[in-house]
């Protein structure tokens, strides 16, 4: 599949946990289409704030998965407060970042929306369309694994929320399916 890209701006990858969006990008730096550091992700920012990028709160005891909870939301707000200030940075300067979170929500593709609208510059989605059979699959055989219970629960806003996607006002929106040779072509016109 042949993705193009502008020069500069906000490449959005969406899709649950386990559906390939860090397989993909580093896939894509290896090959040298992209530079590893145009690839921005949230769990490397939760890692940079808060020294873990995930806490499987869902597998405790009710009081202590509260406590857990919290500290996770703590530190996501922390991480995406960062994330989101480097993106403005680079959109500033004329920069193309891929932004590597699962964005299943409409606010948290909006935002991005909004952010590529102020400094003038387009963005685009990558939508990772993986069966849910798949991305538990997958999920069993990961060093992390999410859990059941989160990548059903992400599936399920996932397929709601895909159809919505392709009008929210993005340049193009690519859907990937499953592992097909993806080819990007990159613009070579700053304008
Ligand atoms: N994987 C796979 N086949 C693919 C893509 C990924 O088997 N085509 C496997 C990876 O090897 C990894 C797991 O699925 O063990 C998760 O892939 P990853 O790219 O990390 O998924 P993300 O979408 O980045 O998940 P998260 O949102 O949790 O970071
Ligand atoms: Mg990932």
């Amino acid at each position: 599949m042949k993705i193009n890209l502008p020069y500069a701006g906000i490449v959005l990858l969406i899709g649950p946990s386990n559906s390939g969006k860090s397989t993909l990008l580093r896939e894509l730096v290896k090959k040298g289409d992209i530079l590893t550091s145009e690839v921005i992700s949230s769990d490397e920012c939760r890692i940079l704030v808060g020294d873990i990028d995930f806490i499987d709160y869902q597998r405790s005891e009710r009081d202590e998965a509260d406590i857990l909870y919290d500290q996770y939301q703590h530190i996501s707000a922390e991480a995406f407060s960062i994330l989101d200030q480097i993106i403005q940075s680079r959109c500033r300067l004329n920069k193309l970042t891929f932004v590597d979170a699962t964005h299943l929500y409409p606010d948290d593709r909006k935002k991005y929306i909004a952010i590529a609208r102020a400094n003038h510059v387009p963005i685009v989605s990558i939508i990772m369309d993986v069966d849910q059979n798949d991305l538990l699959t997958r999920d069993k055989n990961r060093e992390n694994p999410r859990g059941i219970k989160r990548i059903k629960q992400q599936y399920q806003v996932f397929k709601r929320e895909k159809r919505f996607i392709k009008k929210e006002g993005y340049l193009a929106t690519y859907t990937i399916s499953n592992s097909s040779a993806v080819e990007i072509v990159r613009s070579n016109n700053p304008v």
